[in-house]
């Protein structure tokens, strides 16, 4: 950092969306519908029944989206491609009006000096592959890099960074064990096969990417976006020491262990005890392929103590007195950040990072009488978690740009509308979007490279 308090040059200052938390329209232009349309559309299954039917409205106002974008100044624009846009049943046909929408997008991004980083799956399964047995059918890596490989014929030319799938965890956790995203399923033997063939389809299209760049325009990055959570003690006493081991297995290594060591930690398997399924060797060596970066989502961190109720990994969190906790309950813990990226160099050597999502949910105030929700607490979030990753850079640690979750307010989904994590508001019902305090802030720490350091 050259002794100075500004980012290095080349740093990436951007901001992340996803395609059925923004879009809408979800069923337009040939679209195929996705799990997370099934699901929302499945009574009970959200808070208030929100569907993204509507969400953002991005799918029609993704041209006046980029010039906000512009106007913020973002570097860099991480969002997602909707599989079943691209190919309404999953494979086969392929739908060209779905790649027309993302080509167009890419490029005013591009006219615009906006970096596009496109997330390949942020969820949306396509319903007909779930009818196949989804994310628990062996063959989900070769339905994914049929995929990706059209996507990379139709975009890699002008897309600098693919990520290829988002927050593996989340896919197999909330999907299939506790039930609360789509597909909504809860079970304990499901969980480690989904999350096995994450992993696999993970690197099926790291190989497509691979194979794509050799014979045409595919010459940018690809990588894996994890979201990571340290893990603390709850007490000073052994037994919780060992569940904060269990739940970083769990949590954390679960998913960069293999893709980085090619291998899943011992004690993971100990976890699983009878559900673990024995995965083929050969599948690791899919796994474990050379990759570009890893995109880090983070939060929060997570302080455990020993329950036996709890699986697999037998760490419950507790809340801890006098922290402050985000309108998800996620308490604000900006040295965790540092603690993540350094223990990845720790563990991994010395990869590409990127902080591909980070931000907090508030209760946002009022506008104020200039008609500007001065979101002070976000403000302060962004500005001490980016101060936490400067700490780490200070360390040594390769972090090549930074997102913040998220741009407008969205679809936060099973909690519907509930959450707000913009720096752009957005009206539900008229659906302006209107720059919060942060993104005014966010827009001139940008213009200046970097912020004051926090004199605290
Ligand atoms: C992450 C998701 C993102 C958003 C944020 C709050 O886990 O990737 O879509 O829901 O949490």
């Amino acid at each position: 950092m050259n002794g100075t308090d500004r980012f290095p040059e080349g740093f990436l200052w951007g901001a992340a969306t996803s395609a059925y938390q923004i879009e809408g329209s979800p069923l337009a232009d040939g679209a195929g519908p996705s799990i997370w349309h099934r699901f929302s559309h499945t009574p009970g299954r959200t808070r208030a029944g929100a569907s993204a039917d509507v969400a953002c409205d991005h799918y029609r106002r993704w041209s006046e989206d980029v010039d906000l974008m512009r106007e913020l100044g973002l570097q860099s624009y991480r969002f997602s491609l909707s599989w079943s846009r691209i190919l309404p049943e999953g494979k086969g046909r392929v739908n060209p009006r779905g790649i027309d929408f993302y080509s167009r997008l890419v490029d005013k991004l591009l006219d615009a000096g906006i970096a596009p980083m496109a997330t390949l799956y942020h969820w949306d399964l396509p319903a007909a592959l779930d009818d196949l047995g989804g994310w628990l059918n062996p063959d989900v890596r070769h339905w994914f890099a049929e995929y990706a490989d059209v996507v990379f014929r139709a975009l890699a030319d002008r897309v600098p960074m693919f990520a290829t799938i988002n927050e593996p965890w989340v896919v197999a956790h909330d999907g299939y064990w506790t039930g609360v995203n789509a597909p909504g399923h809860r079970n304990a033997f499901e969980l480690p096969i989904v999350a096995h063939h994450t992993l696999c389809a993970h690197g099926a299209a790291v190989q497509a990417y691979r194979a794509c760049g050799s014979g045409s325009a595919a010459k940018g990055t690809i990588g894996l976006v994890v979201n990571l959570e340290p893990k603390y003690p709850a007490s000073v006493m052994p037994i919780d020491d060992q569940a904060v081991t269990r739940a970083d297995a769990y949590f954390n290594r679960q998913y960069l262990d293999p893709v980085l060591l090619g291998r899943y930690p011992e004690d993971l398997i100990a976890l699983y005890g009878e559900a673990w399924p024995n995965p083929d060797p050969a599948d690791l060596e899919l796994i474990h392929q050379p990759i570009d970066f890893v995109g880090v989502n983070y939060y929060t961190r997570k302080v455990v103590r020993h329950d036996d109720g709890v699986w697999p990994d037998r760490a419950h969190p507790v809340d801890v007195p006098g922290a402050t906790y985000s309108e998800t309950h996620w308490e604000f813990f900006p040295a965790g950040l540092t603690r993540t990226l350094c223990g990845i160099r720790e563990r991994y050597g010395d990869v590409p990072l990127y902080v591909t999502e980070n931000g907090v949910a508030i209760a946002d105030p009022p506008p104020a009488t200039d008609g500007v929700i001065v979101d002070a607490l976000r403000v302060r979030y962004l500005r001490d978690h980016l101060n936490a990753v400067r700490a780490a850079m200070q360390q040594g640690v390769d972090v090549r740009g930074y997102y913040v979750w998220s741009l407008f307010d969205n679809l936060e989904w099973s909690a519907g509308y509930s959450k707000r994590f913009g720096i752009v508001h957005v009206d539900f019902d008229s659906l302006k979007r209107t720059p919060k305090a942060s993104a005014r802030v966010y827009s001139e720490w940008i213009a200046a490279h970097g912020l004051e350091r926090a004199r605290t």
